[in-house]
């Protein structure tokens, strides 16, 4: 008789963006007359750009020709996008990663849900206190988190890092020992960023205390302030700590098109065994890779036209984050982020829960955000309201919430 693997059934209720997608659709189908904003989860609002449509396009024609048809993509993904990455996103940078470390997959969220495959069930995980949920989740279905405390929402084995107003959402190094740290910077849902002597500090401590530091770095693109890295690898020693998550969702509108990709240096090694090698194996077998098209498309993203159309699209939903704060600061609400990061991270009003404010919100203002709960503990009481909305939306959703 088979088994299951029972360390699904510890999930408690179902993933976050899932949980609100069912409260809108019900909400919705009860109210077909209301026009509901969406500002919950970060999905991108505005069209791929036309550098990467025509990109798309000529890999298409290709695709029917047969010189020029592709099958299987290479296991690591095709060099002439590894290559694109490798010079833009790090050398660029100062940072000493090479094309042949880069591994192209189907997005950062399989990756960071991936990734911890590769490492013992024993080892202890750290997360900042709130941030994005997959990282516990795919942790909790590996079963290397213990036992959740419904009263605290906490899993027993992992190492919490506190994120609050207190200490102006920055975790600070934990006192006990992990095996395996998880930042996301800029944070989400917060917003937050490290300045690069912040984050040299993580780095040193990883290698310190035998660490590995998962980094995501999916929002990288939003990053306004000079002293803020764009990559881990722009610190000394990151090469031997840590694997770094990228990803095309955020930047380039890649949400529905899917595309992103790993780092992990070949200098990274845990007792002598690369963890390179692992996860070469694992692209080989479980080939998460992502289309002929689609890689190509991701060259695109580098080309000088590439560059200039997304640039303006990133101005497009930091115009809407600069939009939500302002208007949410007149309204007399205490918020947070939005500067290095398209989420603005607010107080919920009068002592209302993250769900409170969330059921609040969608029924009086029907605009839809994100309950600060759903993030970890420490986000209760918080409210993430997302900058990827189209402009008219988002001025119209802030006419409704001053309004409340
Ligand atoms: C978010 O809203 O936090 C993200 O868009 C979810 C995701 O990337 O899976």
């Amino acid at each position: 008789m088979y088994q299951i693997n029972d360390n699904y059934l510890k999930l408690p209720g179902s993933y976050l963006f899932s949980t609100i997608g069912k409260k809108v659709a019900a909400y919705s189908a009860a109210n077909p007359d209301k026009n509901i904003i969406r500002l919950g989860i970060g999905d991108v609002t505005q069209p791929i750009a036309p550098s990467i449509i025509a990109a798309m396009h000529k890999a298409v024609d290709e695709m029917g020709n047969a010189e020029t048809f592709h099958g299987y993509a290479p296991d690591l993904g095709y060099e002439f996008l590894r290559d694109a990455i490798a010079k833009n996103d790090y050398q660029a940078r100062g940072c000493n990663i090479s094309a042949d470390e880069i591994f192209v997959s189907d997005g950062a969220k399989s990756d960071s849900g991936n990734i911890q495959e590769i490492f013992s069930t024993d080892n202890r995980i750290a997360v900042c206190d709130p941030v994005y949920p997959v990282y516990v989740d795919s942790n909790v279905m590996a079963g290397r988190t213990g036992t959740y405390d419904p009263k605290t929402e906490t899993w027993s084995n992992v190492i919490y890092m506190p994120c609050t107003a207190e200490n102006h959402f920055v975790p600070e190094l934990p006192k006990e020992t992990p095996d395996m740290i998880y930042l996301c910077l800029p944070n989400n849902p917060t917003g937050t960023t490290l300045t690069k002597g912040q984050l040299q500090e993580w780095v040193d401590y990883a290698n310190k205390v035998g660490a590995v530091i998962i980094y995501d770095a999916a929002y990288e693109a939003y990053i306004s302030e000079d002293n803020v890295a764009h990559s881990i690898y722009e610190c000394k020693g990151a090469t031997t700590c840590a694997i770094e998550l990228r990803s095309f969702s955020k930047n380039a509108g890649f949400t529905g098109v899917r595309l992103g990709f790993t780092v992990v240096p070949k200098e990274l090694k845990c007792n002598d065994v690369s963890l390179h090698a692992l996860w070469a194996r694992r692209h080989g077998t479980k080939f998460n890779g992502a289309p002929y098209i689609v890689q190509r498309a991701g060259e695109a993203v580098y080309s000088e036209a590439g560059k200039r159309e997304l640039k303006a699209q990133v101005a497009y939903y930091m115009n809407n984050a600069k939009t939500i704060k302002n208007g949410l600061k007149d309204a007399g609400y205490e918020v947070y982020g939005g500067t290095n990061a398209p989420y603005i991270w607010l107080k919920t009003p009068n002592n209302m829960t993250s769900w409170e404010f969330f059921d609040y919100l969608l029924e009086n203002a029907n605009v839809v955000g994100t309950p600060g709960s759903g993030f970890g503990p420490s986000g209760e009481g918080y409210f993430r309201l997302t900058a990827f909305g189209n402009y008219e939306n988002t001025v119209k959703a802030l006419e409704r919430i001053k309004a409340l």
